[in-house]
This record gives structure tokens, C-alpha cells and sequence, in this order.
């Protein structure tokens, strides 16, 4: 089975995980913005989405390309400032169909935010949704930016990668009679 690395982000940390899983897998990495990017010609697929504003960046080009990605493996990694949890899983049922969300592995990463890199109606985007948070530190951090770029967030995928291509399905189209109800790995 060949795979490819298909991500979308705008201020350089979802590209760099992309660069770390293509790193570490060997698979080609493609920005969603290349016109190149063609998930027609692969057996499986790594879907990287930065987070602005509670939706995933990549859902416009899922919804184009739905056709030729749907009955594939997929591994989503999402880059956000949200750890994983109920709210960055909210978001990802609101921005992908159903459909995509049931069947693939969820890798959950965060990264990064300089302020410094946003125009002035950004920051005035990022202060009012620190005034709707609830969570005093994600509102800290709305407010001055954060790093929590970690490499070793990636290793999951690579594992998940070995599982793709040493058999032809996903693990979690592998259905287990036990587990068949549980959701998305994260
Ligand atoms: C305008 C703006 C809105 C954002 N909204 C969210 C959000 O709703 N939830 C979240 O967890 N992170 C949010 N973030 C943080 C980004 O997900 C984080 O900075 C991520 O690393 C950006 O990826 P990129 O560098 O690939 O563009 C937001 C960042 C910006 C600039």
C-alpha cells in the first residue's frame, strides 16, 4: 500500500509535524494549496489540519476530494492549541462528515502561535474568543501566544503507518465485536 501526507496550515506548524511524519515515514508530503495534491493515486492517507476558530482549515478540500478519499485508511492529525478532549473532537464532527470521522485514527497535536505573525483584526478575533473561554489558561494563552510544538507528539502515526501497510485495512475498520462501538482512536 503507497500513502501520502496531505496537510493544511497557515502559519508553518502543521507543516512542520507534516515534515517530521514524511520524516519519519518516508511518505510525500503535499500542502493541500498544491495543485499537485492528488489523493486519487494513494491506498492510504495522512490528513493534517491546523484548527483557526473551532473548524479544521483542510474541510473545504475534504468536501472537494470526498469522492476519492472516503473508502480509504485515513490518519488525521490535527494541529491546535486545544489538547485533545470533547471540545477538539466537537470540532472535528463540525467541520468533516460523519462518515470520514467514524472511520479514521485521530492523532491529536498542538502548536503554535505567534502574534506577532497575525494581522490586527486577527488578534481582535483571538481577544474575543479569549473573553468567551471559560478555561483561564486557554484564555492565557489566546492572549500571548504559545509554543507547544514537541516532535515526539508525531510517534502514534509511524505505528499506525507499519499497521496500514502490513495489512489492508485500518485498525479501526478491523472490527473487534468487543470494541465496535468505541470512537475514533485519539
Ligand atoms: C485566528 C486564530 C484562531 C485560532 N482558533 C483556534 C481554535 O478555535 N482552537 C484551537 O485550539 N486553536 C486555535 N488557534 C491556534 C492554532 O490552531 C495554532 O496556532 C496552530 O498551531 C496553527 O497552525 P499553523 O501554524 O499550521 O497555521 C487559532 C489560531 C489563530 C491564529
Amino acid at each position: 500500500m503507497n500513502g501520502a501526507i496531505f496537510f493544511s496550515g497557515q502559519y508553518g506548524s502543521t507543516a512542520q509535524y507534516a515534515d517530521w511524519i514524511g520524516e519519519a515515514t518516508g511518505l510525500p508530503v503535499f500542502d493541500v494549496k498544491d495543485a499537485n495534491a492528488d489523493p486519487s493515486k494513494y491506498d492510504f492517507l495522512i490528513l493534517g489540519s491546523s484548527v483557526i476558530v473551532y473548524k479544521l482549515t483542510i474541510r473545504k478540500w475534504v468536501k472537494r476530494n470526498l469522492a476519492s478519499i472516503e473508502n480509504k485508511p485515513i490518519i488525521l492529525f490535527t494541529v491546535s492549541g486545544a489538547s485533545s478532549g470533547p471540545k477538539l473532537d466537537g470540532w472535528i464532527a463540525d467541520s468533516l462528515p460523519e462518515s470520514l470521522v467514524s472511520q479514521m485514527e485521530h492523532v491529536a497535536l498542538r502548536g503554535r502561535l505567534n502574534l506577532k505573525d497575525l494581522s490586527w483584526w486577527l488578534r481582535l478575533v483571538l481577544i474575543i474568543g479569549a473573553w468567551k473561554n471559560d478555561d483561564p489558561k486557554a484564555r492565557k494563552e489566546e492572549m500571548e501566544g504559545f509554543d507547544f510544538m514537541d516532535k515526539s507528539g508525531i510517534e502514534p502515526i509511524p505505528k499506525l503507518v507499519q499497521q496500514f501497510q502490513s495489512s489492508k485495512t485500518s485498525p479501526s475498520q478491523q472490527v473487534d465485536p468487543a470494541q465496535s462501538q468505541r470512537p475514533a482512536a485519539v
